[in-house]
């Protein structure tokens, strides 16, 4: 694919071959020298409107490391404050001939907006409410790295699942992969049509991690909380606040996964996010070797000679 925008364009084969290369990769971040010369040559423009710590990072990291050129571009600091268009931006960007974008954006489409104008690859790195397919691609290589494998597990997603491009993209991959996916949240914080959707769905806790493998915690999204479409904080914490008490229910050695950032003590309790069972720096680790492997598969497709501008 010369893009990768959702996780819904990937097929299980071409799923499992990126995880495989991203394992290469992985032992590559274990050695004293991390850098490779693979991506040589090629330049990189990391395009990020909305704010971002870990997958800005990790995108600059797996770029870096396979020697590519990267180039930041950041929201506060673009000519979008002047009320430059995306697609002026993203025209003035390709100008430049750069062999990938990886574009966050706050608006649903907009990695597909770019997709469609420009001959470079575009990686959505989080558009809107949508997808976040690097996010899922990086949790099911945390996963495959606990379990070995995927069917035959159960995974719980918990917490703010209406406004969660993560919730969306692992509940496609996850079950593609043959994985069972439940999901909790009050009824005010699931998505609209969620009925349709291959998923369990609770609004108890304690039922919804019963006898899992692992509980997936998402950020409570607090920055929308003025728009009125939060609950009482203290309502929430008290009845999905992730807990030991909650994961006693789940199996013995089951995870806990949160792409982060983290509301400790909202959505997850402090002890759980920092205890052995905690995968959450696992999967910050695992982002930078899948990273890697999505900018590998992209940047070194057969199809890019043909390209012209
Ligand atoms: N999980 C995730 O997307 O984190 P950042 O917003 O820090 O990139």
């Amino acid at each position: 694919h010369k893009d990768l925008l959702d996780v819904s364009q990937l097929s299980v084969a071409e799923t499992l071959h990126l995880l495989d290369t991203a394992t290469y990769f992985q032992e590559i971040n274990t050695r004293p020298v991390k850098k490779v010369p693979t991506l040589k040559g090629k330049s990189v423009v990391l395009f990020f409107a909305e704010p971002s710590t870990r997958t800005k990072t990790s995108f600059d990291m797996a770029g870096k490391r396979l020697s590519a050129d990267t180039f930041s571009l950041g929201g506060s600091s673009s000519s979008i404050v002047k009320g430059e268009s995306l697609k002026d931006t993203a025209l003035t960007l390709q100008a430049m001939n750069p062999d990938g974008i990886v574009i966050r954006h706050s608006s649903s489409g907009a990695a597909q907006f770019l997709a469609e104008r420009l001959h470079c690859s575009v990686v959505n790195a989080g558009d809107g409410w949508h997808a976040h397919p690097t996010q899922a691609l990086l949790d099911a290589f945390t996963l495959r790295e606990q379990w070995g494998e995927f069917k035959g597990k159960t995974l719980t997603i918990l917490g703010d699942i209406a406004h969660s491009r993560v919730a969306r993209s692992n509940v496609l991959l996850l079950n593609k992969l043959g994985v069972n996916v439940r999901l909790c949240a009050p009824r005010t914080l699931l998505p609209m049509g969620v009925e349709s959707w291959p998923v369990d769905v609770y609004g108890d806790l304690h039922k919804a991690v019963t006898g899992v493998d692992a509980v997936m915690c998402l950020r409570l999204q607090l920055e929308r909380q003025a728009a009125g479409l939060l609950p009482d904080l203290r309502e929430y914490s008290r009845r999905f606040c992730l807990t030991p008490d909650a994961m006693a229910k789940a199996k013995k050695d089951a995870k806990v996964l949160h792409p982060g950032p983290m509301n400790r003590g909202l959505e997850i309790s402090s002890v759980l996010a920092d205890a052995d069972g905690s995968l959450v720096l696992n999967q910050v680790a695992s982002g930078v070797a899948v990273r890697m492997a999505i900018l590998y598969l992209h940047l070194m497709r057969p199809e890019r000679s043909g390209d012209t501008r």
